[in-house]
């Protein structure tokens, strides 16, 4: 399948590693100019380095977009680099885990402001310029958790993903005649070096093992790569049809029916 995204123009917040590392070489493999950010400045100059490297149109931008004022700055100097933005990936996000009633407003507010607040101030300034250009796809990386109950400890990390959906379902609705299309994609357990499945199948190998058995029916955890083959779909125009919905990549994780 000819994805048809050549030179075409993607931000992709949170791309220094992890799975927002995956979706940044998975559009610039297809041939996207990437913008990408992160906090730690080294780190991302390292991965950029590592990308370009590998021939990819990838550039760094050492922000924090919790930060106000960050996410309009993040969009403004990618506008004035390249002109436009034709895909946005909001990728950035934590987890704060705790029983409800042990979480405090700054554990909240801080979720809250990286896992919610941020994207809706990329993605304002971001619309404003798809607008003018009369095209764009926006992808919001949520979580089988934003669709279904993660389990106890769990209520910052639920309310915030399953917020993000229902934010991308109402903007998908509003951008329709726009010629902007909003999708979330809810990853499942993804492993990749260094992130959090992977340090804990090497403390706790058995059990993980356990784990991959009871929560896994493929019998494996998922990959960077599988994550950014839906976002990538999703970015370009084969998805024309596909706007407004939330797809799992999750190999059949999560147990809900919808
Ligand atoms: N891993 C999984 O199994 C899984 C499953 C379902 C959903 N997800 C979702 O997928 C997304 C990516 O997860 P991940 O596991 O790849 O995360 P990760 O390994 O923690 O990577 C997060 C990326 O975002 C950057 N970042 C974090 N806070 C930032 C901020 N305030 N401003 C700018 N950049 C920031 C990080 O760089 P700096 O630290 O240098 O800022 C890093 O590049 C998240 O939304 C997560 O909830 C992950």
């Amino acid at each position: 399948m000819e994805f048809n995204l050549n030179k075409k123009i993607a931000l992709v917040t949170g791309g220094s590693r992890g799975i927002g590392q995956g979706i940044v070489e998975g559009l610039a493999a297809e041939g996207c100019r990437v913008v990408t950010c992160a906090r730690n400045g080294e780190a991302l100059k390292t991965a950029v380095a590592e990308m370009q490297e590998k021939g990819f149109d990838v550039t760094g931008i050492v922000t924090d977009i919790t930060e106000k004022g960050a996410a309009d700055v993040l969009v403004e100097r990618t506008v004035a680099d390249f002109g436009r933005v034709d895909v946005l990936v909001n990728n950035v996000g934590g987890n704060c885990r705790g029983e409800f009633d042990a979480l405090s407003d700054e554990n909240w507010e801080e979720l809250l402001n990286l896992n919610l607040t941020s994207h809706i101030r990329v993605s304002r300034a971001v619309v404003k310029e798809m607008k003018k250009q009369g095209s764009g796809s926006i992808i919001f990386i949520s979580s089988i958790f934003g669709r279904e109950a993660g389990g106890k400890g769990l209520s910052i990390y639920n309310t915030t993903k399953s917020a993000m959906i229902s934010m991308a379902k109402i903007m998908a609705i509003e951008l329709a005649g726009q010629g902007i299309r909003v999708n979330s994609v809810a990853p499942g357990s993804i492993r990749f070096p260094g992130g959090s499945w992977d340090k804990r199948c090497i403390e706790d190998p058995e059990g993980m093992a356990k784990f991959t058995e009871a929560n896994l029916p493929l019998g494996r955890f998922g990959s960077r790569e599988e994550v950014a083959n839906m976002v990538t779909f999703l970015a370009s125009e084969k998805a024309s049809l596909v706007t407004g919905t939330c797809i799992n990549v999750d190999g059949c994780q999560s147990k809900s029916l919808i």
